[in-house]
């Protein structure tokens, strides 16, 4: 059976970089299913659908297909066969992202190909239902958490090293709605599994979050009996 880590919490906890980490450390693929609902969104954008028409949304499903790939190691993003990793990360694309999951049809696509994934490869898989509705049955799962502010304060020090100018308030804002939305929703809403260790990364460094799920990871007997 594949060694399976679930690892679920809000926009900006640091999921990504620490399960990315994590995964490289132990030799496992890390699978980021936000990258795969952004892929989506980015669809809709371009087609100009409205992320709040559900019927188009849903009707427009049936044309999007999404693929992975791994170049040195970095997960590679496919909608419809072009490579898309780098035109996934804009705010409105994440916002669309945030909308767009909550309809069945995308959540149904997009599931399936993470179970498929994970049946195969040892993963370490990050979003917000893999511990509560992906992989229920995961090695592993932790709920990676942080304040909003700390997690705007995190973005803004991102979006401004890129040189973008942005405003701390709105970014925080922009989180609080996210989660609102995340939380919220009908269909898998984020929470946190009832057998999912919880995590708060507001006090902590990216180093001591992996060390922390490293220990985890051992904790979980994912090595051989032999220690190997
Ligand atoms: O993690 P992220 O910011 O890249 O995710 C973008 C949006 O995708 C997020 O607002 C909610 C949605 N998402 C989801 O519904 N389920 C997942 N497993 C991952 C992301």
């Amino acid at each position: 059976m594949p060694i399976n880590i679930a690892i679920d919490g809000p926009a900006g906890a640091g999921k990504s970089t620490a399960a990315k980490k994590l995964a490289e450390n132990f030799g496992y693929i890390y699978v980021d299913t936000g990258a795969m609902y952004r892929a989506m969104a980015l669809y809709f954008l371009r087609r100009g659908i409205d992320g709040a028409d559900e019927a188009a949304v849903a009707a427009a499903c049936g044309d999007v297909e999404i693929s992975l790939d791994y170049k040195d190691g970095i997960q590679q993003i496919f909608l419809n066969g072009e490579n898309v990793t780098g035109q996934i990360r804009a705010e409105e694309v994440g916002r669309m992202a945030s909308l767009t999951s909550a309809y069945g049809p995308v959540r149904k696509k997009l599931v399936e190909l993470q179970r498929a994934l994970a049946g195969r490869r040892d993963v370490v898989m990050d979003g917000r239902d893999i511990g509560t509705a992906v992989l229920p049955d995961a090695t592993l799962k932790v709920y990676l958490t942080a304040g909003s502010r700390v997690r705007a304060e995190r973005r803004f020090k991102e979006l401004e090293e890129k040189g973008v100018s942005c405003s701390l308030e709105e970014i925080e804002k922009d989180i609080i709605d996210r989660d609102y939305r995340d939380m919220h929703r009908e269909l898998s809403p984020l929470c946190q599994a009832e057998d999912a260790i919880l995590l708060d990364s507001s006090d902590m460094t990216l180093e001591e979050v992996v060390r922390e799920l490293e220990e985890l990871v051992e904790d979980a007997g994912t090595r051989g009996c032999c220690g190997c």
